[in-house]
């Protein structure tokens, strides 16, 4: 016999009983969504891969090491999604949204595929609640949807979770500053592991992720390099710095506590000004739940006219497993009201019509299948957790009536075929 086939690595099959969990954080999302003026976009699943090389750069990680890119039958290069904003911007420009009510507030729900090493709350493919404001630089747009997302946890009772905040300046600023962390680096270079060699040439901006305890000044130093590394929160212009400044002052007013993390950088390129993540403690190495930033320049990136936005991307997994540790209760998967027991062919046959028309009704109804003992239908009645079980035998075949038996009470009641529906409805209300 072949081997069985397992579901691919990083990847995982949402089984029922985690599903209450999913309808929950989905549903929070749509109604916090809404609630915030945002309206919901589907983009594909796939995307071309350029798209995603323009929109997150090259030396990033995330393009570099992490897409699932593929060739289709007509010689194109395609990639499923690896992030949802370059997905969204690109609807923005393709449908001309500059033309509408500026920001288009959008919002999405969508899997999001990534080769990682998967562990703990990592995963090939997860799930993002992202939200994405696109045509207005005002910081009080950055506030909103920081607000936003802390909102979101709020509203699913997660607790100890701390919003970081930087800002990463913009093409004027940033440019000087990297000429600055670049100097620093290279007086250390031969102190520095390969992986930081390699972000100093590609992607400086990247040594503030090194977690390497050896990448020191000397190794006499308790200090690691991140530490003393110029900053770019100092280097900001006078606009950057504004806008940083406002930002806080709007955070404050709405009470909405903040740590200043001046190594906080982001993984992707796009990034301009503002960037924030959400950590939260008891999810692995992985304490980021969500995060997202500014991306003034991602518009004229990807081919567009200007159109700054900001946004963020909450892992939807990693908020079920915050759930799941602080032990917050979601809304069950709601139990059948009555469940439908019958012996003999011609039963049978009644049941299914009846069954039918209680759905009709509105009522969620269950049955068995098979030859079964109306001792084991009995019992598959009880762990159903019904309310009411309707038993449909011979003799009450005979008499075209049914027995309908209170399952908490135990108490049973002969009811006519042809009223059961209306009865049954009426005794339901009782449980309301
Ligand atoms: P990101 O930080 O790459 O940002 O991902 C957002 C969130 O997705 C993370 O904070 C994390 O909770 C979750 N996440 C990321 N990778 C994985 C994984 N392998 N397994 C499970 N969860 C994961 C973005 O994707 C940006 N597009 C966010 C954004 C929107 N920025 C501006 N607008």
């Amino acid at each position: 016999m072949p081997p069985l086939h397992r579901s691919p690595r990083g990847t995982r099959d949402l089984l029922p009983e985690s599903q209450p969990f999913w309808d929950h954080v989905e549903e929070i999302a749509h109604d916090i969504s809404l609630n915030y003026g945002f309206s919901q976009i589907n983009t594909p699943t796939f995307e071309d891969t350029s798209l995603f090389i323009r929109g997150i750069g090259k030396g990033t990680d995330l393009v570099d090491k992490e897409m699932y890119t593929f060739q289709d039958k007509g010689g194109n290069s395609q990639t499923l999604r690896s992030e949802g904003t370059a997905p969204v911007m690109r609807a923005y420009l393709q449908h001309g949204m500059h033309t509408l009510n500026q920001p288009v507030k959008l919002y999405y729900i969508a899997p999001v595929f990534r080769y990682d090493r998967p562990q703990a709350g990592r995963y090939r493919e997860h799930r993002q609640f992202g939200v994405e404001a696109i045509g207005e630089t005002d910081p009080a747009l950055d506030a909103e949807v920081i607000t936003l997302a802390h909102d979101y946890y709020k509203k699913l009772g997660i607790s100890k979770i701390s919003l970081q905040l930087n800002s990463i300046g913009c093409n004027t600023c940033r440019p000087l500053y990297l000429k600055k962390l670049v100097g620093f680096y290279q007086k250390h270079r031969s102190n520095l592991g390969q992986d930081c060699r390699n972000r100093l040439d590609i992607n400086p901006l990247r040594l503030f992720d090194c977690k390497e305890k050896n990448c020191r000044n000397s190794l006499l130093d308790p200090l690691p390099l991140i530490s003393e590394a110029p900053k770019v929160i100092d280097s900001l212009c006078g606009e950057c710095e504004s806008h940083f400044k406002h930002l806080q002052d709007y955070l404050e007013a709405s009470k909405l506590s903040f740590t200043l993390n001046p190594t906080l950088v982001r993984g992707l390129d796009y990034y301009t000004k503002t960037v924030f993540e959400f950590w939260a403690q008891g999810i692995g190495a992985q304490n980021a739940v969500g995060g997202g930033g500014r991306y003034d320049g991602l518009a004229e990136l990807l081919g567009g006219k200007r159109a700054p936005g900001i946004g963020f991307g909450i892992g939807l997994d990693r908020a079920i497993i915050s759930l799941q540790e602080q032990n917050i209760k979601v809304p069950e998967k709601t139990q059948p009201e009555a469940f439908l027991v019958s012996l003999g062919n011609l039963a049978r046959r009644k049941t299914l019509i009846l069954l039918r028309s209680l759905r009709q009704a509105g009522i969620r109804v269950e049955s068995t299948f098979g030859n079964r003992s109306m001792r084991s239908q009995m019992r598959q009645a009880n762990a159903s957790g019904a309310f009411y079980t309707i038993i449909l035998g011979e003799d009450e075949l005979a008499k075209e009536q049914v027995t309908s038996r209170d399952m908490a009470s135990g108490e049973q009641k002969q009811i006519p075929l042809e009223t059961i529906v209306v009865q049954l409805k009426k005794d339901l209300e009782s449980w309301e």
